[in-house]
């Protein structure tokens, strides 16, 4: 699983400018292409359904992958967070808009907040998503895989090798939503000491049934934009489908929110759907911290309004320093377009400061 990073396009952004009163500062980031070498062994899904309870992923994969990068510097000096890195990792349907919404960024972008508070944060397209390769949806683009380029990105961060920091981080904080947080919980559950905190958001450990949301092959719902992936890549229908999935009831959330959402939405593999639940066992031997937040209204990762399922995570992470629960009212699935996103944040950096990050 060693990790190997050239930086291929770079391209700096914005430095930033002058604070206006109320406006958070605009971060200093740099995107890029990083090369992501990992090994796994994914399931052999070729009859198309789950493999069986218990069955275990038996054919290797390995490769060195393009991986769409952006690193963004603090843009308020914290002195203490200086070598604490946030590692932001994105769910089925979404890719580096989810946690850093160009929508009104000032209120939406979770990177933008991050920064002002003084850390540094790795923000990425998974495997499949946003500029960063497509490989085979089936075979290829799975949990297993998924969690070993994950883990290459962050060892790969911890050390100082991604495009555009010039130091190492020796504390880790990584933020899932959905689907990236099943695969976060899958990283602490093999390799519990690469990650020192995580918030797990729009995710508890009970099956998700994503084919309802994923419902269409990607090409035919928008040539333009996905005209030449294979039919296993996936995505929502329209905006109407996709609210009535990730968003709660109307007046929760900005019609021009998920507008844009609907603009930027990105693709879901059948390789993912059909090992969605892999990840998702106990961490037994992870020290850290975890905070497990939903949506009041997130009818994916909610059995009921209070979302009371969301109380038994913390027996999933036996050995960890603190295991928390928050829910968010008024929010549906997709957390950082709706309008609670700054009391979203708010939670997570209140927690984060009292568990001394
Ligand atoms: C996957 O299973 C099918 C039978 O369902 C078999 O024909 C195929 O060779 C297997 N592929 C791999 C890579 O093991
Ligand atoms: C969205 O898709 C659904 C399901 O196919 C369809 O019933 C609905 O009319 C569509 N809505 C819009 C606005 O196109």
């Amino acid at each position: 699983m060693s990790s190997v990073l050239a930086a291929l396009a770079l391209l700096a952004a914005s430095l930033s400018a002058f604070v206006n009163a109320g406006v958070l500062p605009t971060p200093h980031c740099v995107d890029s292409i990083a090369h992501i070498s990992a090994s796994a062994k994914n399931f052999n899904v070729s009859s198309g359904t789950p493999p069986p309870d218990g069955d275990r992923p038996t054919v290797p994969v390995s490769g060195a992958y393009r991986l769409q990068l952006r690193f963004c510097e603090p843009s308020v000096a914290v002195k203490k967070r200086t070598d604490t890195l946030q590692v932001l990792v994105h769910g089925v349907g979404y890719n580096e808009e989810y946690w850093d919404v160009s929508f009104q960024p000032n209120t939406y972008s979770y990177a933008r907040f991050a920064a002002a508070q003084g850390y540094a944060t790795l923000n990425m397209a998974r495997l499949g998503y946003g500029k960063s390769d497509h490989p085979d949806p089936e075979s290829i683009v799975q949990s297993p895989f998924e969690v070993a380029i994950i883990e290459s990105i962050i060892k790969a961060a911890r050390a100082g090798r991604i495009p555009g920091a010039t130091r190492k981080f020796d504390t880790i904080v990584s933020l899932g939503h959905s689907y990236g947080s099943r695969l976060l919980n899958g990283i602490i559950a093999t390799e519990p000491t690469i990650i020192d905190a995580v918030v797990l958001s729009g995710h508890t450990h009970d099956p998700l049934d994503i084919s309802l949301l994923l419902a269409e092959p990607a090409r035919d719902n928008n040539p333009a934009r996905f005209g030449n992936l294979p039919v296993g890549y996936i995505t929502t229908i329209n905006a109407t489908t996709r609210a009535e999935g990730f968003y709660g009831s109307p007046g929760t959330f900005d019609p021009a929110a998920l507008a844009s959402d609907e603009a930027h939405k990105d693709i879901g593999t059948t390789g993912e759907q059909l090992t969605v639940d892999f990840p998702v066992t106990a961490a037994p031997e992870f020290k850290g911290d975890v905070l497990t937040v939903n949506g009041a209204m997130d009818i994916l990762s909610c059995s009921d309004p209070t979302c009371s399922n969301i109380e038994k995570e913390a027996m999933f992470y036996p050995k960890a320093k603190s295991a928390e629960a928050a829910v968010i009212p008024a929010t549906g699935h997709a957390l950082t377009y709706h309008l609670s996103a700054p009391k979203f944040y708010a939670t997570i950096q209140a927690w984060l400061n009292r568990h001394g990050y």
